[in-house]
């Protein structure tokens, strides 16, 4: 058995969108060529003796945490020929994928995991989630409209996107959209685009329910909460003629903390699972407050990047983190699950201790929050 992996070139593109028509469908493909991935990332497939077993393809990201930000890969289509299931293919062109994302310089790669614990086997952690909130019309809020609606036109997506570089600015992992991605994203979104305030502070893709449907809000972004009110007052105002409106929120939902009540339901929505490739890249890529001052060594155990190992010298000073492999004693070490979970800031380097995931002093855990504090993760890009 001779396997390769390559990326998507014309001559294996018949491969390639095989493999992603029987791994996802069940089917043939049919005769129409891939949608265009220029300017997004790279697909890859992965041949067996010149057949067609396995595909995938890696978005380019640049993603948030707070004021720092770091490359990552999203890694998305992962599907493997119903021919080559159960025997380690999956897998391997996992691990090739993660050494191609490394070798470019990628800090982490990322996925929506159809289920955690396949993932868990290459070291993907789970990191961060979305509320889905599902709310009876009766059951919705009365918070007022504090601010003017208006529907989207062209002149307002300039800041439709200044407004989502600030939310995914005060959460970790959000994805900075270039302009092939809101591109992409203006074509899934539904026609109902309302902007709250003038200026904007804050948005909503709506699609409306017709009679006695339900109401599916496709993003809903609020810089403030005069933004979030008037958010919630249009779903409610646009609901009246349907059963219930669907929403998401991220984990440091609003709605749950002020409008929860009866009758209504949150579902933990679109777990995400990271890993990070590059220790030392990870950690220089923060911008801690500048008045943190924070040292320790720490060694990462990592079963496929031995190079995470370290020890890392690890210094915070003036808002940057230096980093430096040592010969000296490893005060602390981790896995890269640990080291992945703490970085991205859910769950913290303090819950991940009381948890016992990190066997760590609390001097230990205090120069690690003061580096990298516990956050939100916001990890909702489509991909
Ligand atoms: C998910 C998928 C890519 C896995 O490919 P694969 O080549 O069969 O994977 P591998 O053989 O490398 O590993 C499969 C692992 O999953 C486990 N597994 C297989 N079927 C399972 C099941 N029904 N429930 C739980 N675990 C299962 C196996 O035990 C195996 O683990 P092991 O090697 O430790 O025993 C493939 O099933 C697929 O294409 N599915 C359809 C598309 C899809 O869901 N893609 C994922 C998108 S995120």
């Amino acid at each position: 058995m001779k396997w390769s992996f390559e990326e998507v070139t014309s001559e294996n593109e018949p491969n390639f969108r095989s493999v992603v028509a029987w791994a996802y469908s069940g089917e043939p493909p049919d005769d129409e060529p891939a949608p265009s991935f220029v300017g997004l990332g790279k697909r890859y497939v992965g041949l067996i003796d010149g057949e067609g077993a396995a595909v995938c393809q890696v978005f380019d990201f640049s993603a948030t945490r707070g004021e720092a930000d770091f490359s990552l890969g999203g890694i998305g289509l992962v599907g493997v020929h119903p021919n080559h299931r159960r025997s380690g293919v999956g897998q391997r062109m996992m691990r090739e994928v993660l050494q191609i994302c490394a070798d470019e310089g990628k800090v982490m790669a990322g996925l929506y995991a159809f289920r955690d614990p396949f993932y868990r086997k290459m070291q993907f952690a789970t990191c961060g989630w979305v509320w889905e909130i599902t709310c009876p019309v009766d059951r919705m809020p009365e918070t007022g409209s504090a601010l003017p609606v208006h529907q989207a036109s062209d002149s307002d997506w300039p800041q439709i996107a200044a407004l989502h570089e600030r939310w995914v600015r005060q959460r970790s992992l959000g994805v900075h959209r270039t302009p092939a991605l809101w591109d992409r994203r203006r074509k899934q979104s539904s026609p109902g685009r309302y902007v709250f305030g003038n200026p904007a502070e804050g948005y909503a893709f709506v699609k409306h329910g017709g009679f006695w449907g339900t109401i599916q809000v496709g993003e809903f972004v609020y810089t403030t909460k005069a933004a979030y009110d008037t958010g919630i007052a249009l779903f409610r105002s646009l609901a009246i003629n349907n059963n219930e409106v669907v929403w998401l929120e991220p984990s440091d939902s609003p709605f749950l903390s002020r409008h929860w009540d009866y009758g209504q339901s949150a579902k933990r929505e679109k777990g995400s699972m990271m890993r990070v490739l590059d220790v030392a890249g990870a950690l220089r890529s923060l911008k801690p407050d500048p008045d943190i001052q924070a040292e320790l060594v720490i060694s990462v155990v990592d079963p496929l990047f031995e190079s995470a190992k370290g020890p890392w010298h690890i210094k915070a000073g003036g808002g940057c983190v230096e980093v430096k492999r040592t010969n000296g004693d490893p005060g602390l070490t981790m896995s890269i699950e640990t080291f992945t979970q703490g970085f991205c800031g859910d769950p913290s380097w303090r819950t991940l201790a009381r948890n016992g995931d990190l066997q760590a002093s609390d001097t230990q855990i205090k120069m690690l929050e003061g580096i990298a504090p516990g956050m939100t993760v916001l990890h909702t890009e489509p991909y």
